[in-house]
């Protein structure tokens, strides 16, 4: 199989062959296009934070609030983390019912099947659904029957699930998450995740779920190192043995603990767009007036760290997967980088092997895996 290398920028053009669908594509006339319909798997995407400002007004009128134009754009403008935790919060208090999620789980996967995503690992903010006292397991099925039917339909990618508790809603709910997530491990639910502020409760306090989630045979997930910094991730990894960090970005002001990354194989989840509105960047560089070509995500990915690329909240942070590639190529990753990063991101779902090798074998690489 034929493995495409060269600039995203060169002069070159690149031949893709696909084993089950033969496509010449040529990445230096459109990149744009090119990157759309490589097969790609997305690992970190949160649903809710799909939810796009058409959606959240439709919502918003069908309970009798009528949301301006201007509030919307001014929402949808966060430029830090607080104010990011602030839209999360509004956002979703119009997703209320079952139905509600129905819709949004519906753009969400129009939206990566438009960008090209084959494979998803949906994150659900099952804590926010327990402090509304809503009805999980309601919430979930329809959740779950929109991505089983359009997957069904060729009308987006597989996906599975991944249920996040709320870090400073504290350890009493991420358990009860956790039982749920293990109640809907035949149903696609294949890890546990933490997520909110980091710099709100100590990952110790959540010892016991994480332990429980491993009983379960649930993969243990974390967000660290995107607002707090190295030790977060030392600590996902030592005290909760979380297999994949969302972020950690933090990394790269410790050299050590990139070398132990690097070493022990330990995933990052890379989302610059989201890190650049959240002024997690500016955070962890402690600088000013920084744009995503100062991302560490090249310097994270030379140094050996397995990373992958994702959106986070592609809505409220007005990306897209296809996006973040072009950015990582602006920061100076090269096709040949990128393709190796999309690669890896297969490598890194949490996927039985046969299912793993049949979509490693659309991105046409079964046989290097
Ligand atoms: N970090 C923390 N909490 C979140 C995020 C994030 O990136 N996205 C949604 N909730
Ligand atoms: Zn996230």
């Amino acid at each position: 199989m034929s493995v495409p290398t060269g600039s995203l920028r060169g002069s070159t053009p690149v031949s893709l062959r696909f084993p089950t669908e033969p496509t010449r594509v040529t990445p230096d006339s459109d990149p744009k296009s090119f990157l759309r319909k490589l097969p790609k798997a997305e690992l970190h995407l949160h649903l809710e934070g799909a939810l796009s400002p058409p959606r959240v007004a439709a919502l918003a009128k069908k309970y009798g609030v009528e949301l301006t134009a201007a509030e919307l754009q001014q929402r949808y403008n966060a430029r830090s983390f607080a104010q990011f935790l602030e839209l999360y919060k509004w956002a979703t208090s119009f997703l209320r019912e079952p139905e509600d999620y129905a819709q949004l789980a519906q753009d969400a996967c129009a939206n990566l099947q438009e960008e090209g995503v084959v494979y998803a690992e949906i994150t659900l903010s099952i804590g926010v659904m327990l402090l509304r006292k809503q009805d999980v397991r309601a919430n979930f099925r329809a959740i779950r029957k929109v991505f089983v039917e359009r997957s069904a339909a060729s009308q987006g990618p597989t996906a599975q699930f991944i249920f996040d508790a709320v870090r400073q809603f504290g350890p009493a709910p991420a358990m009860e998450i956790v039982e749920l997530a293990a109640e809907h491990r035949e149903q696609g639910v294949v890890a546990f995740g933490l997520g909110g502020d980091e710099l709100s409760l100590p990952f110790s306090e959540f010892q016991p779920a994480y332990k429980r989630a491993a009983q379960t045979g649930l993969h243990l997930l974390a967000h660290a190192g995107e607002t707090g910094g190295p030790e977060q991730i030392r600590d996902a990894i030592d005290l909760l043995g979380a297999e994949r960090i969302g972020h950690g970005i933090a990394a790269i002001r410790d050299p050590s603990l990139m070398t132990r990354l690097a070493q022990r194989k330990v995933p990052l989840e890379i989302c610059p767009t989201s890190n650049l509105r959240t002024n997690a960047l500016k955070l962890q560089l402690n600088g000013s007036d920084l744009s995503l070509l100062d991302h560490p995500l090249p310097k994270l990915f030379r140094a050996g760290i397995p990373v992958s690329l994702s959106t986070d909240d592609p809505a409220m942070f007005h990306t897209t997967l296809v996006e973040e590639y072009l950015h990582a190529s602006k920061m100076g990753l090269s096709l040949d980088e990128l393709l190796q990063i999309n690669r890896a991101a297969f490598h890194q779902a949490f996927l039985p092997a046969d299912r793993r090798s049949a979509l490693l074998l659309r991105i046409g690489t079964a046989s290097s895996a």
